[in-house]
């Protein structure tokens, strides 16, 4: 059986509070070998943390989401620092911008995404980031904040070609998730054609966006292998390389041993 890691799951929200140890049992056992839980506050940082210590295949990854930075106060920062020295704590995430909802104002994500980058370059640990309609403030931040040198992914990638070619000059990592088997995303098809494997993690942003043939369903990581079999055809290769690849991607950009 095919090995495969799903590099971003939120499998603390409610819709699992139904059938949880299920949907990671399935995973399980069809070849889904580790699952990495990515808060989006401080409630689902601690959340993501008590699943990774429940369940041997699940790490975890702790940060405020762009939607909530208005929370990212001295505190926080200070819980976020203490989760992130636990056992099985492999990231900081998911931080970033999303100027498509700005459910924070535009100033406080900006702050709110430096403050984090700080706090993981402190604690050297790599960088989940959600960048959704604000390539341009992404790339320059990350610039700015010095982190070419850093483990940096940019999780389920909607950005366009620009900020492709400045995150791979970088050294960058590009998430690739449901969105990509989508008939309409033709330029990020495109895009992911022309990343090298080497620099692509495979994701399913469960419950969010289930790939195709699943799309509009809850999503799950057992899902991760449609994704995988959508960019193995992407790249003229099969499904064998793929996962091959791209769990070593995942093992080393998250130093999972
Ligand atoms: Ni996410």
């Amino acid at each position: 059986m095919v090995e495969l890691i799903d590099s971003h799951a939120h499998l603390d929200f409610d819709k699992f509070n139904k059938d949880r140890d299920e949907v990671i049992e399935r995973a399980k056992n069809n070849g889904i070998v580790n699952i990495v839980n990515v808060g989006s506050n401080l409630a689902s940082s601690h959340r993501s943390l008590q699943l990774s210590q429940k369940y041997e295949m699940i790490y975890a990854v702790v940060g405020i989401h762009p939607h909530e930075a208005k929370h990212l106060d001295k505190n926080a920062l200070k819980v976020l620092k203490d989760l992130s020295k636990a056992d099985k704590v492999i990231g900081i995430g998911e931080i970033g911008l999303d100027f498509h909802y700005d459910n924070s104002p535009r100033d406080i994500q900006r702050d709110a995404f430096r403050k984090q980058l700080r706090l993981a370059k402190e604690v050297n640990l790599p960088v989940v980031v959600h960048s959704r309609e604000a390539d341009a403030d992404t790339i320059k931040i990350l610039k700015e904040e010095k982190m070419s040198n850093h483990n940096v992914l940019l999780h389920s990638y909607t950005g366009g070609k620009e900020l492709a070619e400045k995150a791979l000059d970088m050294g960058f990592y590009f998430g690739a998730g449901g969105i990509v088997t989508f008939n309409s995303a033709s330029e990020l098809k495109n895009i992911i054609q022309r990343t090298p494997l080497t620099h692509i993690l495979l994701e399913t942003d469960s419950p969010y966006l289930a790939p195709e043939p699943h799309r509009g369903k809850r999503n799950e990581p057992l899902y991760v292998k449609e994704v995988a079999k959508f960019i193995a055809s992407l790249k003229n290769t099969n499904l064998e390389s793929v996962a091959e690849i791209t769990k070593e991607n995942t093992e080393r950009f998250f130093n999972i041993k």
